[in-house]
């Protein structure tokens, strides 16, 4: 088979690269991405002289360009990770976001209609439910949770669904949709909760706190992700959203103490600025529908993920530095400067 990954060489996508080329080594594997802030290549060094690879730098708000591709791959499947991913980024200034998220789709899948393809998958996210009030622990979002979005980001994503589901009824366009929780491992950019307090944790910077800290997020290894998403593409029925989340939730002050503690740094880095604006409460995902029908379940359990996460930014310096030296640090400036 060949599978068309767009966004793959950002965090999720490229992991998802490594899993298909390891898992399934006789599909080939074509990476669509814009390489925009967030895209590294370096990320796929691993992969880029692979013969069952080919990694093609394209915007999929490119028409053109898109159906050239589709013209000359001919791809079954195509996994659209690419997006603008970062709430904090929509809330500065959203038109970018609608662009890639809402009308990238729309290009994307009518290239798919137009070469037949067998399947194109959504990867979504749990922010499209909006959130849950703190003080219930008993609510979860299910599939059939209505779409309540806060941020730009997560109305250009939930726009993106009401597209994908509209294109699977009209045109009857095979489709399916996941929605994931908060992923976190390897490759993770620098200016997410995670990367962010490890690296400024290393460099006994500040670690910037939004509100009191209290909102929860419900936490995944991104590998574990992956599995799921490769199981919806071959297995998932057609036309179908699946949640995808393994029951970790946290509140964000107890995940940067426990970097802090990982790290032997003075919980005193911790610094509480101003909230995000709109900031959702908390999320949590029920999985119970694709852990029925496809048998998934998490692998990797919080306590262990995180050791590996903080260990591999060690190790890895070398692909982190050069994105902290470079357009990050006046992204940095700007959001944090006078918080
Ligand atoms: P990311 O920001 O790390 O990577 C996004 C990638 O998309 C980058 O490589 C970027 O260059 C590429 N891209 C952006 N605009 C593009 C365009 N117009 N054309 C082609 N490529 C473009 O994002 P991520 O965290 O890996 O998220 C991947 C997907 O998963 C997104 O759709 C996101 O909404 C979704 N998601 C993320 C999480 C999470 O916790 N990170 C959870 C659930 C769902
Ligand atoms: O739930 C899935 C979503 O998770 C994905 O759809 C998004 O693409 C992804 O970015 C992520 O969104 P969040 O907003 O939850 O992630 P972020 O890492 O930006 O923030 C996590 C929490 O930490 C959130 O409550 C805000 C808080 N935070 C974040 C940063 C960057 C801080 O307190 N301080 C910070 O500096």
């Amino acid at each position: 088979m060949t599978i068309i990954v767009t966004g793959g060489a950002g965090f999720i996508g490229s992991n998802f690269i490594f899993h298909l080329m390891s898992a399934h080594s006789e599909d080939r594997v074509i990476c669509v991405d814009k390489l925009t802030y967030a895209g590294n290549l370096s990320t796929l060094a691993s992969v880029l002289g692979k013969p069952n690879f080919r990694f093609c730098k394209v915007d999929i708000c490119d028409r053109e360009a898109v159906y050239a591709l589709f013209e000359e791959e001919h791809p079954d499947i195509v996994v659209n990770f690419a997006a603008e991913s970062h709430v904090d980024r929509s809330i500065e200034d959203p038109g970018i976001f609608l662009q890639t998220n809402i009308l990238g789709t729309s290009v994307l899948m009518d290239a798919c209609r137009k070469y037949s393809i067998r399947r194109y998958h959504q990867v979504s996210t749990d922010e499209v439910y909006g959130d849950l009030p703190l003080e219930r622990p008993d609510l979860f979002f299910t599939e059939a949770t209505p779409i309540h979005t806060s941020s730009p980001y997560s109305s250009s994503k939930a726009s993106a669904d009401l597209l994908v589901l509209a294109y699977h009824r009209t045109y009857g366009l095979p489709v399916s949709i996941s929605r994931c929780s908060n992923n976190y491992g390897p490759y993770h950019f620098p200016e997410k909760l995670i990367p962010l307090m490890i690296i400024n944790a290393l460099h006994d910077k500040p670690l910037p706190v939004y509100g009191e800290g209290l909102n929860v997020r419900d936490w995944l290894y991104v590998e574990d992700h992956c599995k799921a998403i490769d199981l919806v593409i071959r297995k998932g029925r057609v036309g179908e959203v699946y949640n995808i989340g393994g029951h970790n939730e946290m509140r964000n002050i107890d995940i940067v103490k426990l970097i802090c503690k990982e790290l032997n740094k003075p919980e005193s880095l911790i610094t509480y600025v101003s909230d995000r604006k709109g900031h959702d409460l908390r999320y949590a995902i029920d999985p119970t529908k694709i852990h029925q029908e496809l048998g998934w379940l998490p692998e990797t359990k919080f306590a262990d993920g995180i050791k590996r996460t903080i260990k591999w930014y060690l190790e890895h310096q070398d692909w982190w530095e050069p994105i902290m030296n470079g357009e990050y640090t006046q992204y940095y400036e700007k959001m944090y400067g006078s918080r």
